[in-house]
């Protein structure tokens, strides 16, 4: 028999339905707190693309979305490092100079991530820096750094999908899911033995 999806039945920690109706009262509260000033919204690339599409969508004013590329695990390990390359400037070259900006992230773990963007932003002339984070495990800070609009808190898991990854596979479930090996390993050794 072939199993019924095409990834692991790994545990949903928030459905798509959820996190659709998260993100709305996030950009309700971010169009609040910014006011009239458009703000220059960066994403953290790769795992924070679906949410700051929902972000872009949901917040008046057609904004682009900018990119920062920023890479601090290696498989479900926090390196202790974090890669920003270019060194925190944006793909596109425009410059946060004078600008409110809105750091989107998937998620902040130690926090490390998002204290080298946000100095690295105040320190190229932006007005103010806030974050806008989908997930947040506040019990894994190691850097104490203010995130001042989380979609969900959750505990010390590491996990995939909606644009988290684990080296790279999948980001593309709908879902925010647990990521548990022993759960790949059944789910690939049913496939083999189909
Ligand atoms: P920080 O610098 O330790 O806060 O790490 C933030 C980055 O680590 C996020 O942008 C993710 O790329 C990655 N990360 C942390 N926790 C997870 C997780 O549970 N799943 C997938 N990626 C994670």
């Amino acid at each position: 028999m072939s199993p019924a999806t095409s990834h692991p039945p790994f545990r949903v920690l928030f459905s798509h339905d959820q996190i659709l109706r998260r993100c709305a009262e996030l950009a309700r509260e971010l169009r609040r707190v910014l006011g009239d000033e458009p703000p220059c919204l960066v994403q953290v690339i790769e795992g924070a693309r679906p949410f700051a599409r929902l972000m872009q969508q949901q917040l008046a004013g057609a904004l682009p979305v900018h990119e920062v590329r920023a890479k601090s695990y290696e498989g479900t390990q926090s390196t202790g490092q974090v890669k920003v390359s270019p060194l925190g400037a944006l793909q596109d070259g425009a410059s946060v100079k004078d600008q409110h900006v809105v750091l989107l992230e998937d998620i902040v773990d130690t926090g490390r991530t998002i204290a080298a963007l946000r100095e690295h932003f105040l320190a190229a002339g932006a007005k103010s820096v806030r974050v806008a984070s989908l997930l947040s495990k506040p019990s894994r800070r190691v850097v104490e750094v203010e995130v001042e609009h989380v979609g969900f808190e959750i505990p010390d898991e590491f996990v995939i999908g909606f644009g988290m990854d684990l080296d790279g596979r999948y980001r593309e479930l709908r879902d925010v899911v647990v990521y548990e090996a022993s759960i790949e390993r059944e789910f690939a050794g049913a496939a083999e033995r189909d």
